[in-house]
């Protein structure tokens, strides 16, 4: 930059000693414009001038792409080589991380540099100095672009050595098999998994995490209790069915609840999944003066005395209400399951709603 007569000194200045008069001859010293220093000579690289080095990194570029082929390979034998079942050992995994890792980089980094390589010592190394212009260009400004493009093709000889395009065609066109197999890790469907719980007629209520059975007697108005199915302990995948069985219980005033309410409470005594139908968070959070359940996650709120349809917050449905009655002993228990997924949406959720309404 071109300091001006009269300007003030910098810091800098201030720091050297240095005045205003000193930094203002200095200012008028120095030239309104600098001349354009050019680029500097150009220089040829080796494979430009001698006709061996272009052959050998032909050679250097296609032994990178053939890398990243045998990269693909090697990921699809240790994918299919060394399957991880349930409980695989240790030895197995690790084999299996090795193979996939190593694989999978082999093939990304021989493409990678394979290609870096190819622009660096045998594409065209001209330097061409372009003048800025509009961002839209005129329909011979588009044709011209398009003969651009044809010229590097041309020139990227990609036509005239075989061994490099066809390499780095096999290179590309197998590098995505790895992520179309490992997709097969993210299946099989849920086939109804995600839809039923623990919940089935005649299963008692017990608090979560005691596992005490509940008398409905010995509940009082405006009391709130985490609710789990007894026996859930014994379930195969124990935390699995918990995170889809886990319920509210609120007692209230039974003239508070709407005929849709009531159709499942037993006295003022409700049961609602505790699972937030927008992402599956827990809905613990009761008010008891307004009878409102609060979402701590993005604040949806559902009416306990409309039968927990939302009043508030992006998700979309009510909680399910759970049925309950009492047994011959006086504790609380589940009349029905419930009568459709709990829980966020999932891609069958409509099909597995459609189905559990007709078993309802
Ligand atoms: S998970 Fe409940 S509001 Fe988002």
């Amino acid at each position: 930059m071109t300091r001006r007569t009269g300007e003030q000194p910098s810091s800098t200045d201030v720091a050297h000693g240095r005045t205003g008069t000193d930094v203002a001859e200095r200012g008028a010293a120095l030239p309104e414009r600098f001349e354009n220093p050019g680029l500097p000579p150009h220089q040829h690289r080796m494979a430009d001038t001698d006709p061996r080095a272009a052959r050998r990194a032909e050679l250097q570029v296609a032994v990178l792409f053939g890398l990243s082929i045998i990269g693909t390979i090697l990921t699809l034998v240790g994918y299919f080589a060394v399957p991880l079942r349930d409980q695989a050992e240790e030895g197995r995994i690790f084999l299996s991380n090795a193979l996939l890792g190593s694989g999978i980089f082999l093939t990304l980094f021989g493409i990678g540099v394979g290609a870096v390589h190819w622009a660096k010592t045998l594409m065209p190394d001209a330097e061409a100095v372009e003048d800025r212009h509009q961002i839209h260009g005129t329909r011979e400004e588009q044709a011209e672009a398009a003969e651009i493009l044809a010229t590097g093709v041309g020139e990227s000889g990609i036509g005239r050595r075989p061994l490099i395009r066809n390499t780095l065609i096999g290179a590309v066109a197998l590098a995505p098999l790895p992520a179309v197999v490992l997709l097969k890790d993210t299946g099989p469907n849920p086939e109804g998994v995600l839809a039923e719980t623990l919940w089935e007629a005649g299963t008692r209520l017990v608090t979560d995490p005691t596992g005490q059975l509940i008398r409905a007697t010995d509940l009082v108005i405006g009391q709130v209790v985490h609710v789990q199915p007894e026996g859930i302990e014994e379930a195969s995948h124990f935390l699995d069915e918990k995170a889809k069985a886990a319920v509210l219980l609120m007692r209230l005033e039974a003239d508070e609840l709407s005929p849709g309410a009531q159709a499942g409470a037993y006295e003022g005594i409700v049961a609602y999944s505790k699972i937030c139908t927008h992402m599956g968070c827990p809905v613990a959070l009761y008010e008891q003066q307004t009878h409102h359940l609060l979402c701590p996650c993005h604040q949806s709120t559902f009416d306990v005395t409309q039968d927990c349809a939302v009043i508030f917050g992006p998700a979309k449905r009510p909680l399910p209400q759970l049925p309950i009655a009492v047994d011959d002993e006086g504790y609380l228990v589940a009349t029905a399951p419930f009568s459709e997924p709990v829980g966020p949406s999932y891609w069958e959720r409509e099909q597995d709603a459609r189905r559990m309404a007709e078993e309802a």
